[in-house]
């Protein structure tokens, strides 16, 4: 996937990308990335949902209201990081992104990632986690621990975490989850000094 044909460097956007013919199909808009440009936390979610792909933003449903609750648990808004997703297009059924899709659109991921230069990339849920560190992951019991990712020359800091609709499904995984956010704006209020160290 040659990524320059429809990467927008400035809005960090894709336009009109066709790499995936039933994403193509199931979609009715390209989901970008939001939240600053110069983020220090930037989290990444699977795929769009049905009320992301209707309002073209990540995280707007029921698992967004999860996050930005969360987010707010540990003295942080949603305007204050950036939130994305493996893919942008949002699949059938709310099916999982197949590989090769999550492959087609890794290009653009990693362009946010490094134009964005976050302290801390958190990833919600193990399909970001594992396609992001490349191996299988068992995100209840990794959630809260940082790892060391390469993009390039670029060495990036990764968080994993559960995902936040992990937390409707069963109400044991809420505290986790608020335990990885509240790691993740340590991390960040420190500069990315933390002393959490693990990974
Ligand atoms: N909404 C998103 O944008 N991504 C997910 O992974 C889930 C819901």
């Amino acid at each position: 996937m040659d990524t320059d044909d429809y990467w927008d460097e400035e809005g960090l956007g894709v336009g009109g990308c066709e790499a995936c013919p039933e994403l193509v199909e199931s979609r009715s808009r390209i989901v970008d990335g939001v939240g600053p440009a110069d983020a220090d936390l930037l989290f990444v979610g699977e795929a769009p949902g049905a009320t992301e792909d209707e309002r073209g933003e990540p995280f707007v449903g029921r698992s967004g209201d999860v996050l930005d609750e969360g987010l707010r648990a540990v003295g942080l808004a949603r305007r204050d990081v950036r939130i994305t997703n493996c893919v942008r297009c949002r699949p059938p059924d709310n099916r999982d992104p197949k590989t090769a899709e999550r492959e087609n659109c890794r290009g653009y991921l990693e362009r946010e990632i490094l134009a964005v230069d976050p302290e801390l990339v958190i990833t919600l849920g193990k399909v970001p986690a594992e396609h992001l560190l490349e191996r299988s992951v068992a995100v209840t019991s990794e959630a809260g621990r940082i790892h060391e990712l390469s993009i390039g020359e670029r060495t990036q800091r990764l968080l994993v975490c559960v995902h936040p609709a992990a937390t409707l499904y069963d109400p044991s995984q809420r505290e986790t989850f608020n335990s990885a956010l509240d790691a993740a704006a340590e991390y960040a209020g420190d500069g990315g000094q933390s002393t959490l160290g693990e990974f």
